[in-house]
């Protein structure tokens, strides 16, 4: 695992509390992690989450991997973690407007202290946001205690590639997205193991890559106005912005980084 200074979760929220979240929920739309409908399905079917169930998403943002996971995939009730304020109260507005709010609950907590009872869902979720969370060992340990015996454990999240990153690399990456370190697989397979879990599955989606082309493309082509609007209608900042997206865009090209994705049971 690699890891930087200065980032800690006031950063994350102030990036979550303004520009910083409008700007990535601008280009990957209202589930704010790589590969969206097609990323939760792939995720959902290798953990066998179905009918039924009751789970708790981890850094649940605006809610929609817990609207996902109630329309799509028949989950009875959602109770999503959150440090933030802003994106809370979007999720309560949305799941009210959308008609969820009886199957679908906030709490505002830092994931490694959720204060959710012990052994009592059948899954913990999370999509692309546990590279934000700065204790991963208790990030595991939490999940881990809040699932029942059988339960499950999926989660997709960023992550150092089979490539490795340079120091330098690791060190622009992580200021950029403000993540205070970055796991890699066999980091995240040894938590798990480690939490009392058997790892199910563990593998590289492959989808980082494409997908930063996918937002490059549509943000040069299409949404130019908008990314300008939520930036100030500053250019030499969304150039700047730009520059470091590109970055990574190389980083996940040469299998530096890429988005990785977890299922591993409770024993
Ligand atoms: C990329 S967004 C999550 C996106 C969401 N999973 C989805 O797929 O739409 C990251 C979220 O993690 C939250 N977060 C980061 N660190 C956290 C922590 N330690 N505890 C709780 N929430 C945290 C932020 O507030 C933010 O809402």
């Amino acid at each position: 695992m690699k890891y930087t200074e200065n980032i800690d979760l006031a950063s994350v929220r102030e990036a979550y509390s303004g520009a910083e979240g409008r700007l990535w929920e601008l280009i990957m739309g209202e589930q704010i992690h790589i590969g969206g409908f097609v990323s939760s399905m792939e995720l959902a079917g290798k953990a066998g989450i179905g009918k039924g169930m009751e789970g708790v998403d981890f850094c649940s943002c605006n809610g929609a991997g817990m609207r996902f996971l109630v329309r799509y995939c028949g989950v009875e009730s959602m109770t999503g973690v959150d440090a933030t304020n802003v994106v809370i109260n979007q999720c309560r507005e949305r799941c009210s407007e959308e008609g969820l709010a009886d199957k679908i609950s906030c709490v505002k907590a830092d994931v490694c202290d959720s204060r959710l009872p012990s052994d009592s869902k059948d899954f913990v979720w999370g999509e692309d946001a546990w590279c934000y969370v700065k204790d991963k060992v208790r990030l595991i340990s939490e999940a881990t205690r809040i699932v029942r015996q059988g339960g499950v454990i999926a989660f997709t999240d960023w992550i150092e590639g089979a490539n490795g990153l340079t120091d330098a690399e690791a060190e622009r990456f992580m200021q950029f997205m403000k993540f205070p370190n970055i796991q890699d697989m066999e980091g995240y397979k040894e938590l798990l193991s480690a939490g009392g879990c058997v790892v199910k599955c563990a593998e590289d989606t492959g989808r980082f890559g494409p997908y930063v082309d996918l937002y490059l493309e549509s943000v040069s082509k299409q949404k130019t106005y908008d990314v300008l609007k939520i930036l100030g209608y500053n250019r030499e900042l969304m150039a700047a912005v730009a520059e470091e997206m590109k970055f990574m865009q190389e980083l996940a090209h040469a299998g530096k980084i890429a988005q990785g994705l977890f299922v591993a049971e409770k024993l």
